[in-house]
């Protein structure tokens, strides 16, 4: 009996989708069909969303509209500053998201509405708010004045001009739209899928995306970031990285950013956050964090891979850890930048999901005791 059980919900199809198509020992990844690879190197954040909100590449003139549409809502009231200022400073960035959009939610016009309409509305609002709600809560946290928005610049640009308050260059802005873009959807992950299990109860999609958020939150997730971030900071030096993980693996830890649920092969996210780590250390003419990188892989490979067989490589969460360090983005906010692309893919599955809904439930194959006799409490 217990054999039925399928731990984590291994290999269980739980959902048909047009979202995205993953060929995990392939290493293969689409979105509405199209490889990430094209998608990475030639859309936008903004055309990304599109996409994944009406299953199509938008025209010239349709992507023109939306942009200016999603640019309006960039802004956050004084209110929702309010409440950032008023969370304790010691919490997570992922904790202050999940706070400003329970807050949205009440000052939504359409919060009730689950139409398709209403939903892309509030997803609209809702992807537009999350960085200027991150990096306000960021800078809220350091005592600094708060940077309103920029509309002119593009998703990636102007999350780091608020985080920083200057224009970044154009590689920096370039790295962290391919952030975005990389982060925007994946299938029943497990944050999808708990947005999916929330809107299957036709709750609203302000709530699914606090499910949304707080399955993100985790280090087996989103979380897995910033312990690569750490694990970077502790080896320091690309001469280190060796005996690091050696010890690690001795001491039976798990190597955060590396391995997955799905991919038994390079993560073709991970091959492309590489990429763009190198084009930063070329920009900043600073090899240290790439170099520790690769360095580490290099170790995992030949010692999980090339002698115990083992499919584990490169996931997602890797490589974003020197890309962070290049572009001076401080730990705690790795899991929440996650957030800030993965919204586009909670806000699409959310759509699929009204579309075509039924109750998620699934069942448990209970293992505990059948007729116990009731003690009266006194006699305990
Ligand atoms: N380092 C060392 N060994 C690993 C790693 C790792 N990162 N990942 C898996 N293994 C080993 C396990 O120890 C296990 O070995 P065993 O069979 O000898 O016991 C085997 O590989 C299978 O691992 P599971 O944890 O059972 O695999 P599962 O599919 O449940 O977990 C997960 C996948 C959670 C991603 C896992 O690989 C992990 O914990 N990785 C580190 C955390 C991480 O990077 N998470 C981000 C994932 S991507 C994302 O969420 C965006």
């Amino acid at each position: 009996m217990a054999d039925e059980v399928k731990r984590g919900l291994e290999g269980v199809v739980a959902a048909t989708t047009k979202l995205s198509f993953i060929d995990g020992a392939a290493g293969i990844l689409e979105y509405c069909g199209y490889n990430i690879t094209d998608i990475a190197r030639f859309a936008t954040f903004e055309e990304v969303m599109y996409l994944l909100w009406y299953g199509r590449l938008p025209t010239q003139k349709e992507l023109r509209a939306f942009s200016q549409k999603i640019r309006r809502e960039r802004t956050i009231d004084s209110s929702v500053i309010r409440i950032l200022q008023t969370c304790a400073k010691h919490i997570d960035a992922m904790d202050a998201l999940r706070t400003a959009v329970s807050y949205l939610a009440q000052c939504d016009p359409d919060l009730s509405n689950n139409s398709a309409e209403a939903n892309i509305r509030k997803g609209i609002r809702l992807a537009a708010k999350f960085p200027t709600i991150v990096a306000a809560f960021y800078r809220v946290k350091q005592g600094k004045k708060v940077i309103a928005p920029m509309l002119n610049l593009s998703s990636g640009a102007n999350f780091l001009y608020m985080l920083r308050g200057t224009i970044p260059n154009e590689v920096e802005a370039n790295a962290m739209e391919t952030d975005f873009i990389l982060t925007a959807e994946h299938e029943l992950n497990a944050s999808t899928f708990t947005t999916r299990v929330t809107v299957s109860t036709l709750s609203d999609l302000h709530s699914a995306i606090c499910s949304g958020i707080s399955t993100l939150k985790g280090p087996l997730h989103g979380g897995a970031r910033a312990e690569v971030y750490k694990m970077l900071d502790k080896i320091q030096k690309p001469e280190r990285a060796e005996a690091f993980i050696q010890r690690a693996l001795k001491q039976g830890q798990k190597i955060m950013g590396f391995g997955h649920r799905v991919y038994k092969t390079y993560d073709p996210r991970a091959i492309l956050f590489k990429e763009t780590a190198l084009a930063l250390a070329n920009f900043k003419k600073d090899k240290k964090w790439y170099m520790i990188a690769t360095k580490v892989e290099d170790v995992v490979i030949k010692e999980l891979v090339e002698k115990l067989g083992k499919p584990i490589y490169p996931n997602v969460d890797f490589y974003t850890g020197p890309v962070y360090k290049y572009l001076d983005i401080p730990s705690e906010l790795t899991t929440a930048i996650f957030a800030l692309g993965r919204i586009a893919g909670w806000v699409a599955h959310a759509l699929e999901q009204y579309a075509d809904n039924r109750l998620i439930r699934p069942n448990a194959l209970y293992i505990g005791p059948h007729n116990l006799k009731y003690v009266p409490l006194e006699q305990r």
